[in-house]
């Protein structure tokens, strides 16, 4: 039976059809097809796709941008927040990756930046720790990322609700794409007038840097600084609320790693390296395929996409010991590829683990015997991007 045919490998039966739902945990079925079949063609919305799952197969592919394109990007994501520097390549993504950078190192996130990161999450924390009961999700995790990204930004944002949902609704182009079309108008129409103001009134910030910024002498259109805010805005939210959850889930999960980081918190930064390592917010990276490939007997032609399966090269039995052991001690979990590889590295991975690191300690330090609901259940789901949809958790 030919690759394509056979049942047990459908890809809508093996993942439940849909890149975004929750479905259940996708580990196992990782592992089977990283022992069985290296390399799935996908099915559906992502029909064109082969799925990528060994360790050394994801590495190889990310670093081998000749071959694997990321201008792939553009028939994902691309397709709703336009032209990014996600789907740019060589010199043009340089060029306008370097608008960016100075804002996203970790000099420049030392200041201002934590202090208004640490004092966003203590202001959150004070609206329920008197209450000896949370959902970290609504009432801490869904927002805080948001607050901060529009901070560096520049935009006022009042309803960081609704902008939340427009995000969400973005990376779920898969899914349900007029949804995501028009969260993308409904951003464009929030901004616009915001754009203006500060074309009046330049001020230091993120937003007046891209409408400043010149690459080979000329001005970004505003088109491509509304993509840019298209892109950044749930690039960090997004992805960052997840990882925050993740970390959060982890640690009310796994008590003994947990009790190790509250008498040490300099063991905080590599509990979340181990988070990132175990559950990945973001779970697929999307490449375009330049040339025939043929990769452990399967053939992906010319121009399909390889989908890169992140979260599950992090899993990888022959990279790493016992994988789907949670070990805040294990030596190689740096090596894992939550925030991608090569010239498309995150280009937020600093400031997202320095969000991930002050919400927990604050919440350590505020909310004592912080305990997830025994009553209410909760796990992390997802497929395409996973973390938790609600942290239920007492304390006091
Ligand atoms: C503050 C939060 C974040 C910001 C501002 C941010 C921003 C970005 C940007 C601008 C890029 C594109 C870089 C380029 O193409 O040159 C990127 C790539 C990426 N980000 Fe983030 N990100 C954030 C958090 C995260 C988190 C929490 C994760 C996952 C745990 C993540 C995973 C990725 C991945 C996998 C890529 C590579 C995509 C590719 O190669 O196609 N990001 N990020």
């Amino acid at each position: 039976m030919s690759q394509d045919t056979d049942p047990s490998y459908d890809f809508n039966r093996l993942f439940g059809g849909s890149i975004m739902s929750p479905v259940p945990p996708p580990y196992e079925v990782f592992a089977r097809l990283r022992a069985e079949k290296p390399v799935l063609r996908m099915k559906g919305w992502m029909e064109n796709s082969h799925l990528v799952t060994r360790y050394d197969d994801v590495i190889a592919g990310l670093k081998d941008s000749a071959t694997f394109s990321a201008r792939g990007n553009a028939r994902g994501i691309g397709i709703v927040i336009g032209r990014t520097i996600l789907e740019m390549e060589g010199a043009e993504h340089l060029r306008h990756r370097r608008i960016l950078t100075p804002f996203f190192s970790p000099g420049a996130l030392r200041g201002n930046v934590a202090k208004y990161v640490e004092a966003t999450s203590h202001e959150l924390i004070d609206r329920f720790a008197a209450d000896g009961r949370a959902n970290l999700v609504p009432q801490f995790t869904f927002t805080y990322p948001l607050r901060v990204m529009a901070w560096i930004i520049g935009v006022p944002i009042s309803d960081f609700e609704a902008f939340h949902h427009w995000a969400l609704a973005l990376v779920s182009v898969a899914d349900d794409p007029v949804k995501a079309f028009a969260a993308a108008r409904s951003i464009v129409d929030y901004l616009r007038p915001i754009l203006e103001e500060r074309r009046a009134e330049p001020r230091e910030d993120l937003l007046t840097a891209l409408l400043n910024a010149e690459v080979e002498g000329e001005r970004l259109s505003e088109e491509e600084v509304l993509s840019f805010l298209r892109l950044l805005l749930p690039a960090g939210a997004e992805t960052t609320y997840r990882l925050t959850g993740n970390v959060l889930f982890a640690l009310l999960t796994h008590p003994e790693a947990r009790a190790e980081v509250e008498a040490n918190p300099e063991l905080l930064p590599a509990f979340i390296e181990e988070t990132l390592r175990w559950d990945s917010a973001v779970q697929l990276i999307s490449r375009e395929v330049m040339r025939d490939v043929e990769l452990h007997g399967h053939r992906i032609p010319k121009g399909d996409l390889a989908s890169f399966a992140i979260g599950s090269a992090n899993r990888d039995e022959r990279h790493y010991e016992d994988p789907d052991r949670f070990d805040l001690h294990r030596a190689n979990k740096g090596d894992h590829v939550s925030f991608g590889l090569g010239e498309h590295f995150c280009l937020g991975s600093h400031l997202a683990r320095l969000e991930a690191r002050i919400a927990v300690a604050a919440m350590l330090e505020r909310l004592p015997e912080l305990r997830l609901d025994p009553a209410e259940a909760c796990s992390i789901r997802g497929f395409a991007f996973r973390s938790p949809d609600r942290l239920p958790v007492l304390f006091g």
